[in-house]
């Protein structure tokens, strides 16, 4: 049984400020994309990675990760990516051989998700599972509300109940044939921000398995503070 990851690292990153691509940004002195790549080698199961870099930045991403070699076991392909992410992940569906027999597709920007949680969405899959998430309860109670120009109070149509929510992560792991299907049948702009939710539009199951709080997004500011700290704890 083969596994690939496809890891979309072709994002700006404008909620964490202005600078370099947010792949590329270093936590602990290693860029955020390495630590990712890291994060999916570090799975037996994965032999293949393929890593899809900003448009206009494949060479340099290909060159930045020879820098960083992996264990023999695992091949590394970059491939340029697109304007949104769902295009970027079918990009690098589009660079899988046809062997493989799990995907997994994992955020460059989740570069801490530890590899139980990596061999936990594997394990399902395996099981017979087409389409695997983890995910974590919430913490915060969350409210439906009706948008309106930014100013103007939003007012609150609804608040789901939040023992039955979920916050959702990656690494997401799916049947390929399963993820290949969804990405060529829904249409961009439909609103999916996670390749489940593609296969939710399919009608195919989706299931859930525990995510893990070193898996989150690092989104904005405070959540590279928190990315480093969790580095310094792991070299302690
Ligand atoms: O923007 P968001 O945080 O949802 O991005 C999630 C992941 O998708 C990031 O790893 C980002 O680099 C990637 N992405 C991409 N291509 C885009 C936009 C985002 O690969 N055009």
């Amino acid at each position: 049984i083969r596994t690939a990851a496809v890891i979309p690292a072709a994002g700006r990153g404008v909620r964490l400020g202005p600078g370099t691509p947010k792949a590329l940004r270093t936590l602990g002195g290693t860029p955020m994309l390495v630590h990712a790549v890291r994060a999916m080698a570090a799975s037996r199961a994965v032999s293949l990675i393929v890593v899809v870099a900003p448009p206009d930045g494949a060479t340099e991403v290909d060159r930045l990760l020879h820098e960083y070699p992996l264990a023999d076991r695992t091949d590394l392909v970059v491939v340029p990516g697109g304007r949104t992410r769902q295009e970027s992940v079918r990009l690098g569906l589009a660079a899988l051989p046809q062997d493989i027999d799990v995907v997994l597709v994992h955020d460059a920007a989740r570069p801490l998700v530890p590899v139980d949680t990596v061999d936990a969405v594997i394990a399902a899959v395996r099981a017979g599972a087409p389409a695997v998430v983890p995910a974590l309860p919430l913490a915060d109670t969350v409210k439906q509300i009706d948008p309106r120009p930014q100013g103007t109070p939003e007012p609150v149509v609804g608040t789901p109940e939040r023992a039955l929510l979920r916050a959702v992560q990656t690494p997401q792991g799916f049947d390929p044939a399963t993820l290949l299907k969804a990405h060529d049948t829904v249409v961009e702009g439909e609103g999916a921000t996670d390749d489940a939710g593609l296969v939710e539009r399919l009608g195919a199951p989706v299931v859930v398995v525990p995510g893990h709080e070193e898996a989150f997004k690092v989104t904005r500011p405070l959540d590279l503070v928190l990315a480093e700290a969790v580095l310094a704890r792991r070299r302690a």
